[in-house]
């Protein structure tokens, strides 16, 4: 019989095998030229629910508009949303300034070191802290994101939902481990890519794999059975409508409150859900009049936007409105307003009304 694994996965071993592998194959991204905390807390707070690619282009103009703790703390809110434009998961931004404040009132803008003394700020949890401390301060602490889930899984052939208190722990535990005092964020770094472009949920390049040696799901020919995630639940299907109401040159847009439980302090054309029974037009016209208090004739449709958020799978069907008089009142929103398609630019939208604006045309 063949065997495969001889070596034990020891943290040296795994050490030894990592990291030389990660200085000939990092990729060169703009936030692995610096170790200023904040540029890396930024980067590792995008990366964590956005691709490489996308983030590359946001990073670059963050740290132009907001280039330091203090500037993102002093920043408005709105600015802050405008530039995470795009990005999707808005409580990522909130977040990010809700920490900003918080060091520049507590550590004078000094981004702390320590895991403990990070987890004490706002909207940094686990994943954030490790990463800033490993990678900016050089602290010995672990990280586990989805990527290192997947190598671990498999580095130990660990079964079970790693998103479960069990195994989650053991993951973190397992990570702790392997992390050396030195270069511990290069190490963690190490990690994160080796799963990105080598231990890929699918079609793992295994032969290219700096710890093929040491896996043992790959002993045990159950490489693609880990991580054992529970398959997704079935996309919800949402029907949606919402109204481009015009008045010569200015559309009309609302902005959501402060707590809504979506997009809170965003910019959208007013929007509902399709009730039963309900056409579109029906239920643009209603949103209109309940967001804003404005009584309009809905018209012909313009565009359907199909996006997904979490589990819904949203069709929003877009109908433009004849011009309409009368001063919009904000009922359930915080705002509604006229606007020019060039203000609006300056407006935070979600992607799907960005789209919507897009579609828009400006002779309208
Ligand atoms: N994913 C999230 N952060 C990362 C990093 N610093 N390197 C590689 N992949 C990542």
């Amino acid at each position: 019989m063949k065997r495969r694994a001889r070596v034990e996965a020891t943290p040296e071993a795994v050490q030894r095998a990592l990291l030389p592998w990660y200085e000939e194959h990092r990729r060169d991204l703009p936030w692995r030229r610096t170790s200023d905390p904040y540029a890396v807390w930024v980067s590792e707070v995008m990366l964590q629910q956005t691709q490489v690619a996308t983030v590359r282009d946001y990073y670059a103009r963050w740290m132009k508009r907001f280039p330091t703790v203090s500037a993102l703390a002093k920043a408005e809110e709105s600015d802050v949303l405008h530039a995470w434009q795009g990005l999707g998961y808005y409580s990522r931004a909130r977040n990010l300034k809700r920490g900003a404040e918080a060091v520049v009132e507590r550590h004078r803008g000094a981004v702390p070191k320590t895991v403990a003394e990070l987890l004490e700020l706002p909207g940094i949890g686990p994943y954030s802290a490790g990463a800033i401390s490993s990678i900016a301060h050089g602290e010995r602490a672990p990280i586990v994101d989805g990527n290192v889930v997947r190598v671990l899984s498999r580095l130990f052939a660990l079964r079970g939902d790693p998103a479960k208190a069990p195994l989650e722990k053991e993951l973190w535990r397992r990570a702790e481990d392997l992390v050396p005092s030195e270069r511990p964020g290069d190490f963690n770094q190490a990690l994160m890519e080796l799963g990105a472009t080598v231990c890929t949920p699918r079609s793992p390049t295994c032969l290219l794999c700096p710890l093929r040696m040491l896996c043992a799901a790959r002993r045990d020919g159950i490489v693609e059975e880990l991580p054992e995630i529970p398959k997704r639940e079935k996309p919800i299907p949402v029907h949606r409508a919402a109204a481009v109401v015009t008045r010569g040159e200015k559309v009309l847009v609302v902005q959501l409150r402060a707590d809504a439980p979506r997009w809170a302090g965003m910019w959208q054309f007013p929007n509902a859900d399709v009730a039963k029974g309900e056409t579109p037009e029906a239920a643009a016209a209603r949103s209109v009049r309940e967001m804003t208090g404005l009584v309009v004739p809905v018209g012909e449709r313009l565009t359907t936007v199909r996006h997904s958020v979490t589990r819904y799978r949203i069709t929003l069907d877009v109908h433009r409105s004849a011009s309409s008089r009368g001063r919009p009142k904000p009922v359930i929103v915080s705002a509604a307003e006229w606007k020019t398609l060039e203000e609006l630019d300056d407006l935070a939208l979600p992607s799907a009304h960005r789209r919507i604006a897009n579609a828009v045309q400006p002779d309208d």
